[in-house]
């Protein structure tokens, strides 16, 4: 764990996160660092993965509060795709690479040429075949855990 993740789990500690976190850590790193940092709500966990922590009261997330939305966080999908559960895919279509996959009415779905997935990835037509690598979700309160 470096430097920079200490002090963020030290901001953490106070019970700041989310935006409010994020303001407080750039402001504490100078402007410098702070312009691709605060976008990246990657946390290291000390070894075994990493999560990503989505704030879903923050404005950058709050389409996750609504069924059949999703947001792209550092190449990965991450979908509401029920009252209570989430799917993440990687963005990364199986098919020929390119980086398109979607949610879109109820599936990932990737408009290259057109391969569909449900929400664990399976393939759901021939160009979907290959499966999309999926991720572990879990909702905390208001807060979106991927284990990436
Ligand atoms: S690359 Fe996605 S369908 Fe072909």
């Amino acid at each position: 764990m470096n430097e920079k993740m200490n002090r963020m789990e030290f901001l953490k500690s106070l019970g700041l996160k989310g935006a409010s976190l994020f303001a407080v850590y750039c402001a504490a790193s100078g402007l410098s660092s702070c312009v691709n940092e605060s976008m990246d709500p990657t946390t290291d966990t000390g070894g075994t993965g990493n999560e990503l922590l989505l704030d879903l009261t923050s404005a950058t997330y709050s389409k996750l509060n609504t069924v059949g939305n999703y947001v792209i966080v550092s190449g990965i999908v991450i979908a509401r795709v029920s009252e209570s559960a989430f799917a993440a895919v990687t963005q990364v279509c199986s098919h020929e690479g390119k980086r398109q996959v979607v949610y879109n009415s109820g599936e990932f779905y990737c408009p290259a040429h057109g391969a569909r997935f449900d929400a664990a990835g399976k393939g759901l037509n021939s160009n979907g075949s290959k499966g999309l690598k999926s991720y572990p979700t879990l909702l905390e309160g208001t807060l979106l855990k991927v284990t990436v």
